[in-house]
């Protein structure tokens, strides 16, 4: 394949880049004039892999596309373009990538006009990108998670000069505000409060796809908080990497507790917040969390591991021991708090005593939740370089004792549940049953029940009758 002179190809290299240059704010949205209606009386479908980060850039990628026309299409078989947002954290979430684009082609074998378009996480990756261009013909565009905003300048390339087009930068990163957003959830949605990672964990990708961290201005979030009250949604969510290094990167001398009480006082009936890192989370935190009722009382805090060598050479700088005593901290302050976590396993040099250490702290934690992972290298991290020294078998015996071990405990945790009366977030009837609904609890826990007159977005009271490892079940109390 000839690389093109005019295509930006990715370098991970320089992606982890840091400089103190101060991050450039862009408030303006632009869109040449002749590519205002490029997608008049055309249709659209994107694909959505990895975190909330990628969920809401595909808001915004919808949201730019519905600017210049497109509509989201109802029929695959007829569509005309199609984006996949793709997520690099592990080697399974990439290999379900390319399987997807792999079936693409014969759409595209049907239509020579399809546009079929690859960004997010793996787009940035130099390896990735030159396989998709040697091995992939089909795939016409292919833009990184810094080049959102030219989308429409890109697709003019693509559909009106026929051009192939690669456009991945990787740098530090902007902040874009005012780009058009198209919200997928009509109760519940996405705000970003920062972009990028600069913690550099050895085993992870993200600092090196997404960018050095940069915080958004507390005036831009809280204005879009307000505007989503204003519009009757129930539920935020603000998202970063690590939520509460928030404001670090600003002059302003505002942190994370400060945000999270300003945006609790704008009256949103819940907030939620992630990813936290247990490094940043400091006392002022937990006390904004336990003292507002809109905050909810729900912390993803991944642990990843519970030894303290394997934390050392994952980077995370934290002890297991220091871990403990945050969580008990939370537990102590914030009332029904509940806690999940993520967990790595067969991390290089994990010998079984240190594997015993993770299962210890999650007996002694007892977490709600848990997302559990076997170690995978990812070329370019500090960890690909340490010898991967785990077998397989080792690495599956491990995740299948970890989740035994953590259901465990979430199952006791769930029973509690059993007879009390909860508020759940409705978010939809069952698609079998049109009395059966499910939404989730302030500690997340979601809840399937029976009721009647009940819609999507209410929040309803519900008796709860029986718990499961992953659910709970009751029926609505009729007032
Ligand atoms: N910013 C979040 C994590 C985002 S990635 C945080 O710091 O907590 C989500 C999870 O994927 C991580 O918590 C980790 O458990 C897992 N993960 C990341 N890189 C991985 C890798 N190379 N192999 C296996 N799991 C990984
Ligand atoms: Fe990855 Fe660590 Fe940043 Fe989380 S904090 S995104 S695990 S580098
Ligand atoms: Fe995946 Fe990128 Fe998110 S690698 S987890 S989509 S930041």
């Amino acid at each position: 394949m000839k690389i093109k002179e005019k295509w930006s190809l990715p370098n991970l290299k320089e992606a982890a880049r840091r400089t103190r240059s101060a991050v450039e704010r862009v408030d303006q949205f632009y869109i040449p004039a002749n590519a205002l209606d490029l997608g008049e009386g055309k249709t659209y479908a994107i694909s959505t892999y990895g975190c909330q980060a990628n969920e809401r850039d595909s808001e915004t990628i919808a949201g730019i596309l519905e600017t210049i026309g497109f509509r989201p299409a109802d029929d695959l078989e007829h569509v005309d373009l199609i984006i996949i947002n793709t997520c690099a954290i592990r080697q399974n979430a990439e290999e379900k990538v390319l399987g997807e684009i792999g079936n693409f082609k014969r759409l595209y074998r049907n239509n020579k006009n399809l546009v079929i378009g690859v960004c997010g996480c793996m787009a940035q990756e130099d390896a990735f990108v030159h396989l998709v261009l040697e091995k992939y013909p089909q795939v016409r565009l292919l833009f990184g998670t810094h080049n959102i905003q030219d989308l429409p300048v890109m697709l003019y390339d693509v559909m009106v000069n026929h051009e192939k087009v690669v456009q991945v930068y990787s740098k530090e990163g902007e902040v874009y505000e005012n780009l058009p957003v198209k919200r997928f959830g009509q109760h519940k949605a996405w705000v970003n409060i920062m972009y990028g990672c600069d913690k550099f964990c050895t085993y992870c990708i993200v600092p090196y796809t997404r960018g050095k961290q940069r915080s958004r201005t507390m005036d831009e979030i809280l204005k879009e908080v307000q505007e989503l009250k204003d519009a009757g949604y129930k539920e935020v969510t603000l998202l970063g990497q690590n939520v509460n290094a928030y404001g670090k990167d600003l002059d302003e001398g505002i942190d994370f507790a400060t945000l999270l009480e300003e945006t609790a006082k704008i009256g949103i009936p819940r907030i939620r917040f992630m990813t936290s890192h247990p490094w940043d989370f400091t006392n002022e935190m937990v006390d904004v969390i336990a003292q507002y009722d809109n905050i909810m009382p729900f912390i993803h805090l991944p642990v990843q591991s519970g030894d303290d060598e394997i934390l050392r050479r994952m980077g995370r700088r934290y002890s297991a021991e220091s871990y403990l005593k945050l969580y008990k901290k939370i537990m102590d302050t914030i009332p029904n708090a509940a806690v999940s976590t993520d967990i790595i396993v067969g991390f290089p040099n994990e010998s079984d005593e240190a594997f015993e250490h993770t299962l210890e702290l999650v007996r002694q934690c007892q977490f709600d939740n848990a997302f559990t992972f076997i170690y995978s290298p990812r070329l370019g991290t500090p960890a690909a370089r340490m010898e991967d020294d785990i077998d397989m078998d080792t690495k599956r015996e491990r995740l299948y004792r970890l989740n035994e071990e953590w259901n465990r405990h979430a199952l006791k945790k769930n029973k509690a549940y059993v007879g009390k009366t909860v508020t759940v977030l409705v978010d939809g009837a069952s698609k079998n049953n049109q009395n059966v609904f499910a939404g989730h609890t302030d500690t997340n826990k979601l809840v399937n029940f029976t009721g009647t007159n009940v819609r999507a977005g209410d929040f309803v009271e519900v008796l709860i009758t029986d718990a499961k490892t992953f659910s709970l079940d009751g029926k609505a109390v009729e007032l």
